[in-house]
């Protein structure tokens, strides 16, 4: 999803503000544009497809010295993923980037039309220079004429607007998509839409809340709400950046699947303390006067909750519903305040999932996020967090996020169970033992990697995939085809296995290519059932199972069945290891997919 960086300070500008974007381009983009201004004059450049393409069009511009820089990756909402369309746009004297969408731009589009305004782009984000340049005219400074153009927008933005008209300025707005303000002690200001780009550069950040707007200059951060000066609080920024490295792996996907026995173990760090979960983070009263659950998400987070949905209820005994975000948004939902509503993010700035929580928020619930990215927007808005601490994750297709959400959960679950005593002492030793195991039960089995690696090659050319599974193996069968979809653009649907006889069978022929989640803890005679029709019909089948099936094309052996948990982890990291097989076979950008984006801050 788009991604913006800005700069004040004496270094070079173009190299800067690049590799600040460089930070930004696993979140997925068709198009990049940089503005530069030095000594009154802006110079700017744009180019569509990857970064080297702007590198390659800027490469005999330089720009030392004390100056302004800002710069943007574009994910095209309004309008194609033309170089037009690529920020930042212009006016006569200013030049904008701008993440989000400005819902009534149609509106301001053709009151500016009226008064002689020509439009180049199909964006949104043009009308916004216009409309500034445009109150210039009746404004007694730039700072007047930029506040009544952001308190006329209605939508979601981040924006950073430089102007030949306040040179050494970079005047800047935020509704309900994140932008960070940095600073270090060479007197350096930077801005980020993530922490990302501001690591190593920036000491202490400012995360700007919504509807804050303001201009930053060498020596001065105003920072505005509603029209009234608001004070700007930093806080350190941790430097890690560890992150960034691939570490031998092809890519971060894969780097990124081997890491998530050492990042569960994060995760349950300091959680479970004589053999009690304890998350000290929550309010303690948080579930008093608490009936059901109501979990959104969207993604692979919604089918983190559709798993959790299957634990809550299983082990705290407590309804709960389940619901994408977007559908929730829009279907008028009844909320009632004996539900806690949690939502599940990743990046913590998905605009469906965080509208959700604000629809809860306003009805009065008390609300939880599950997030990994903290002082995200959900966290920030959300009574309470649990942290899933996966640590930064690059590769679009989401892995060791899952695997933590799933573990938090199921943590949370448990929590529930000793605070509402609904399951018995001994159960609840076993899931906390099992629960600490799993760290070491996700080490990925060289063998297995390899063995996916060389029957990957028979799966290429068929006429779609089913991923089936009952129980939380749905859910997880639904993610395993998610992920093959994402990467490897081949058509796979996640499908209950008892299912498939209620329709979808009627696809089945030994071109359909069929991987069956068969674990032994849960519904392993009806799941069996349920292949042998497939069989029958002469579909290929990929069985992963502990347990031999004759009946299977291929086979892939599980080694814990120990726990229904064990099962679904080690299937978890063989549907995550297909995919990515699959994907590097068919020569696919594994790490960053077409069309889509890490952090998608649109509706
Ligand atoms: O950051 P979030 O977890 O809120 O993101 C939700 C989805 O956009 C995300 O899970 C998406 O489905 C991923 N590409 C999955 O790999």
């Amino acid at each position: 999803m788009c991604g913006i960086v800005g700069y004040i300070g004496g270094k070079e500008k173009k190299e800067l503000v690049l590799n600040a974007l460089g930070e930004l381009e696993y979140r997925g983009y068709d198009s990049a544009g940089i503005a530069v201004m030095k000594e009154g004059r802006i110079d700017a450049f744009k180019a569509t497809g990857k970064l080297k393409n702007l590198q390659e069009k800027t490469k005999n511009f330089t720009s030392e010295g004390d100056g302004i820089a800002i710069g943007h990756t574009r994910w095209a909402t309004h309008g194609k993923p033309t170089e037009i369309n690529a920020h930042p746009h212009f006016g006569q004297h200013s030049y904008i980037v701008h993440n989000g969408i400005i819902e009534n731009y149609r509106e301001i589009k053709e009151m500016l039309t009226s008064k002689g305004v020509t439009f180049l782009s199909q964006t949104d984000t043009e009308v916004v220079v216009y409309l500034f340049e445009h109150n210039l005219q009746t404004s007694k400074s730039a700072f007047e004429a930029f506040e009544k153009t952001v308190l006329s927008l209605r939508g979601a933005y981040a924006i950073l607007l430089i102007t030949t008209i306040a040179p050494n300025s970079i005047f800047f707005a935020k509704n309900a998509a994140p932008l960070i303000i940095g600073k270090n002690d060479e007197k350096e200001l930077f801005f980020g839409s993530s922490d990302a780009p501001l690591i190593g550069h920036a000491k202490e950040v400012c995360y700007l809340e919504d509807g804050q707007y303001g201009v930053l200059s060498k020596n001065e951060i105003l920072l505005f709400a509603d029209k009234k000066k608001v004070s700007s609080i930093f806080r350190d920024l941790p430097q890690d950046k560890s992150y960034a490295q691939k570490e031998g792996f092809r890519f971060f996907m894969e780097k990124e699947i081997y890491e998530q026995s050492r990042v569960l173990g994060e995760t349950l760090m300091g959680r479970i303390k004589n053999n009690e979960i304890v998350l000290e983070e929550l309010d303690e009263y948080l579930f008093d006067g608490i009936n059901s659950i109501k979990i959104c998400a969207c993604g692979t987070s919604y089918h983190a909750g559709l798993a959790a949905g299957y634990i809550f209820e299983r082990l705290a005994k407590i309804r709960t519903d389940v619901v994408i975000a977007s559908e929730f948004r829009y279907k008028e939902p009844l909320l009632t305040p004996d539900t806690l509503f949690i939502v599940i993010s990743q990046s913590g700035e998905t605009a469906d999932t965080l509208e959700a929580l604000k629809i809860a928020k306003n009805a009065g619930l008390k609300t939880l996020a599950i997030c990994n990215v903290d002082n995200s927007s959900i966290v920030r808005l959300a009574d309470n967090t649990i942290l899933t601490r996966a640590g930064i994750e690059k590769g679009v297709a989401s892995t060791k996020a899952f695997a933590t959400q799933v573990a938090t959960l199921w943590l949370l679950s448990i929590f529930m169970a000793q605070k509402r005593n609904s399951v018995g002492k001994e159960r609840l030793k076993s899931e906390i033992d099992t629960l600490l195991r799993i760290p070491s039960s996700l080490n990925v089995d060289n063998a297995t990697h390899e063995k996916l690696r060389r029957l990957s090659k028979r799966y290429l050319h068929g006429h779609g995939f089913f991923f089936i599974g009952r129980d939380i193996f749905y859910p997880l069968a639904l993610e395993g085809a998610l992920k093959l979809k994402e990467i490897s653009y081949l058509h796979a649907e996640g499908y209950p296995a008892g299912e498939m006889k209620h329709g979808p069978i009627a696809l089945v022929d030994s071109k359909l290519f069929t991987v069956a989640l068969l674990p032994k803890t849960m519904l392993y005679d009806k799941t069996k059932n349920n292949i042998e029709e497939l069989s029958a019909r002469d579909a290929t089948i990929l069985v992963i199972s502990p347990e031999q099936f004759e009946l299977a094309d291929d086979f892939i052996k599980t080694k814990n069945s120990s726990h229904v948990m064990n099962e679904f982890f080690e299937m978890m990291i063989i549907l995550q290891l297909l995919a990515l097989e699959i994907a590097v076979r068919l020569g696919n950008d594994v790490d960053m997919p077409r069309n889509l984006a890490k952090s998608v801050t649109v509706e």
